[in-house]
């Protein structure tokens, strides 16, 4: 009688297996500390030993001013054919205000369908805050801003410009789909944490907006009864984080009010220079993008002291979404060991040296 082949004798040579496939990232270094922040992230990304092919895509302010080109087609398709965007910053005070914004930022946002803007925001031990209630204990929140709708979009115009009567219409556009995403997602991610979950609109003032707002949250709520909700006022709850930022942990809110509400929380978890974020909508085929949510800081740019701490912690997140758990975890760890032992301060080359001598 003969035994069944084992395992092992099955032939070896066959298919590959999706985790031999090195995930490919589109790394956009930017201006001014973009590229030395992502050069820091890579090392340590490198260091983790998920393998990653790099394809650096040179979108800049810099690139912009001097051929006119911001992003085009050819570019475009490129970051739409990798896994992940790894993005630094950009930023060039001789571009006027609103061509990165409108042109890059929030148009790469769009043409990804990127519906989530998520922003961790931890006081880190040894980081100080200027806000007295603000410890590392208190301070652990979860932002999730939506991140393709509200005012964003860009609807509306001016009209009769110039006269008396000029007219100004910026119209919020609110979809079921847009904040059904930003709901679940949040619901989750509270349930896989404290089971806490704020959201934060103005329905006392927005009421078509918020209307549609609290009614998806309602809906979402009912298929996680388990998780603690809280609605605050988006302008109360500017005062609710600075007094009792320990009530708080997964944040639910628009796209305008969440980019008012995540700087404040920044400022409060130690300033937004070493603050991640991951713009990314579960599930999709097209690429997140991740990017520290500092600016290019032209100031301190070519100099090597740029704290890269917001970037890699954007390179953990990236992780994450890609599949790689232990992996994000590990870099998340490492930051705060090496913030425990006071290494996330100095020169780029040391702050990112010590994240990586304490990975495990
Ligand atoms: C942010 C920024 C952007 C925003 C700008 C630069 C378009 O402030 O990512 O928070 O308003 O979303
Ligand atoms: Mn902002």
């Amino acid at each position: 009688m003969t035994s069944a082949p084992s395992a092992a004798a099955q032939p070896t040579t066959a298919q590959p297996t999706t985790a031999s496939v090195a995930r490919r990232i589109s790394v956009v270094g930017g201006d001014g500390i973009g590229p030395e922040v992502i050069a820091a992230a890579r090392q340590v990304l490198d260091a983790t030993g998920v393998a990653l092919d790099y394809i650096d895509v040179p979108v800049s302010a810099t690139r912009y001013l001097q051929t006119g080109e911001l992003l085009p087609d050819a570019d475009l398709e490129t970051l739409r054919g990798t896994d992940a965007i790894l993005f630094g910053a950009v930023g060039h005070p001789e571009v006027p205000p609103g061509i990165m914004e409108r042109d890059l930022l929030l148009r790469l946002r769009f043409e990804f369908d990127l519906g989530l803007n998520v922003r961790p925001v931890k006081l880190l031990p040894g980081q100080s805050s200027l806000v007295s209630t603000a410890t590392p204990e208190t301070v652990d929140w979860i932002f999730v801003r939506e991140n393709t709708e509200g005012p964003y979009v860009g609807t509306g115009g001016r009209f009769r410009r110039g006269s008396e009567h000029e007219v100004a219409v910026q119209d919020s556009i609110n979809t079921r789909h847009g904040i059904r995403r930003a709901a679940e997602y949040a619901f989750g991610l509270a349930e896989s944490r404290r089971g806490k979950l704020t959201w934060s609109h103005k329905t006392n003032v927005m009421l078509h907006a918020g209307g549609l707002w609290a009614d998806v949250i309602a809906e979402v709520a009912t298929l996680h009864p388990g998780v603690e909700l809280e609605y605050q006022h988006a302008d109360a709850m500017t005062i609710h984080l600075i007094r009792r930022p320990q009530d708080f942990d997964v944040i639910v809110t628009d796209n305008l009010f969440g980019d008012l509400l995540t700087d404040l929380g920044g400022e409060i978890g130690g300033g937004v220079g070493l603050m991640p974020s991951a713009n990314f909508t579960p599930g999709s085929s097209l690429p997140g993008l991740f990017e520290p949510i500092h600016g290019s800081a032209p100031d301190i740019a070519g100099q090597g002291i740029a704290n890269p701490t917001g970037a890699v912690l954007s390179a953990a997140l990236m992780l994450r979404a890609l599949g790689f758990q232990a992996e994000a975890a590990s870099v998340e760890q490492a930051v705060l060991a090496a913030a425990v032992a006071g290494g996330l301060s100095g020169s780029t080359d040391r702050v990112t040296a010590a994240i990586i001598a304490a990975l495990v």
